[in-house]
């Protein structure tokens, strides 16, 4: 059945659900208070730079049925309303909900009875099960349905999810079947539970990640200890099918606007509840401990020595985005090894292929990768850009005062890299070029 879907807020997940609903044959109304960002939408103009989206919210436009409004009136026609409002960490790592709250006060003068209020963004667990407070007696049914969005893959993970999750209680079930129907065509599976668990699935699964991470992490460092090669390491657990193979690379650390925001807020939701998860404080602190552990790495690359002074020392980073295939800096690992290094006092001079400018400014960012190797005593990669292997590295060689790369994402191939004349010290692999 097509359903007439209400969406407030057009940022990331938003105009993702916004564009995939109507490509689903739903019509979409996306309403946001930023007039000149819905101007521009309207004209089919995307900012946020997913692949597949602009052409999505084009055919969306041209259609008809995807419209962009500051105006909430049209909201009192549509069947369902998904809340896509930000949730960033607050006070003490809670996330802050006063946007979302703000919004579903409102609510009830807005909408028809019987339309369903869908939490879409990342809500504290408890949220579910507290809206219907908030929206009084409004007959206003709460279903949670939680993202799994990679930045850099949103349409495709909208479209082909893992698993679809939709939270409520049991007298609001048939609303959660619904918005389940919604999906229609797409091939997952569909989970039924109550508002808690959907909304504690949505965090345990990046805190889970995040851990991972950090546990790859160190043990490249103790690889290195040990001449052993994490990269032979990860890939022989990750044949073990309890573990699986992704999210075994070991990198400068994890980031972005969700890893380190959900595991910081669920070690809050642990504490609240009285429940020690130390483990993911630990998590926490193993990531920052890495980065300076990596900061260390580059130090002893340079002057031969963990604690050699940079002073002055020309360092070009090859990557400042906190992954590849995005420009968000947002928490970017790349970022914080920059800060320290800059503390330092070294000269750092950086390039990336999503990224125009860095604010803090302790890296000139330029927009050619063989900038960043003049009078470089070293280079550094910190975004796994698969472009950065196809460099001309005997020219980004012949730039630098040291032909030294210490690659923290083991992305290049050291035989080629070191016959290009560098010396490439990985992560966590005894291999060097
Ligand atoms: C993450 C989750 O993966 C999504 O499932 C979730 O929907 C999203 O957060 C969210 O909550 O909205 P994202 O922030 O796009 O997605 O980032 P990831 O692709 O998970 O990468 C996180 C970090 O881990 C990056 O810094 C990346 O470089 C690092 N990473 C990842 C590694 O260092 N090694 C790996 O093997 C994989």
């Amino acid at each position: 059945m097509v359903e007439r879907i209400g969406v407030i807020g057009a940022g990331y997940v938003g105009l993702t659900s916004a564009a995939c609903f109507t490509h689903l044959g739903h019509d979409v109304v996306c309403v946001d208070s930023d007039q000149s960002k819905v101007d521009e939408l309207n004209r089919g103009e995307v900012a946020i730079a997913e692949p597949g989206l602009a052409e999505l919210v084009r055919d969306g436009l041209i259609c008809g049925r995807l419209l962009f409004s500051t105006k909430t009136d049209g909201l009192a026609a549509v069947d369902v309303v998904l809340l896509c409002l930000p949730t960033p960490q607050g006070e003490g790592g809670d996330a802050d909900v006063r946007a979302l709250e703000e919004v579903v006060t409102g609510l009830p003068g807005l909408l028809t009875p019987g339309c369903v209020v869908v939490t879409k963004s990342t809500v504290p667990v408890g949220t579910g099960n507290r809206l219907p407070e908030l929206l009084g007696d409004a007959d206003l049914p709460v279903v949670g349905n939680p993202e799994f969005l990679r930045e850099g893959h949103a349409v495709e993970d909208f479209l082909r999810p893992e698993r679809i999750v939709l939270g409520s209680r049991d007298e609001d079930r048939p609303a959660a079947e619904r918005v389940a129907a919604l999906y229609r065509g797409i091939d997952a599976p569909v989970w039924f539970t109550d508002p808690a668990s959907a909304e504690l699935a949505k965090y345990a699964s990046n805190a889970f990640l995040a851990m991972k991470l950090s546990y790859v992490n160190t043990l490249a460092e103790l690889c290195e200890h040990h001449g052993a090669d994490i990269r032979a390491v990860g890939r022989l657990i990750g044949l073990d099918s309890r573990i699986g193979p992704a999210f075994l690379r070991p990198g400068p650390g994890w980031g972005g606007s969700c890893l380190p925001k959900d595991t910081a807020a669920l070690v809050r939701t642990a504490e609240r509840a009285g429940v020690d998860f130390g483990m993911l404080r630990d998590v926490l602190k193993a990531n920052a401990r890495h980065q300076s552990a990596v900061v260390r790495k580059i130090r002893l690359a340079i002057t031969g020595a963990t604690d050699g002074s940079l002073t002055g020392t020309r360092i070009g980073l090859l990557g400042l985005a906190f992954k590849a295939g995005t420009g968000d800096l947002r928490d970017s690992p790349a970022l914080a090894i920059a800060g320290e290094l800059a503390r330092s006092g070294a000269i750092l001079t950086g390039y990336d292929p999503g990224v125009a400018s860095a604010a803090p400014d302790i890296v000139q960012v330029v927009d050619d990768p063989y900038l960043v190797a003049k009078d470089a005593e070293a280079l550094v990669v910190l975004t796994e850009w698969p472009e950065f292997r196809e460099l001309d590295w005997a020219r980004l060689a012949a730039a630098t005062d040291q032909a030294i790369v210490v690659d923290t994402r083991n992305l290049l191939d050291p035989a080629a890299v070191g016959e290009a004349g560098f010396t490439v010290i990985g992560l966590g692999t005894a291999a060097q070029g």
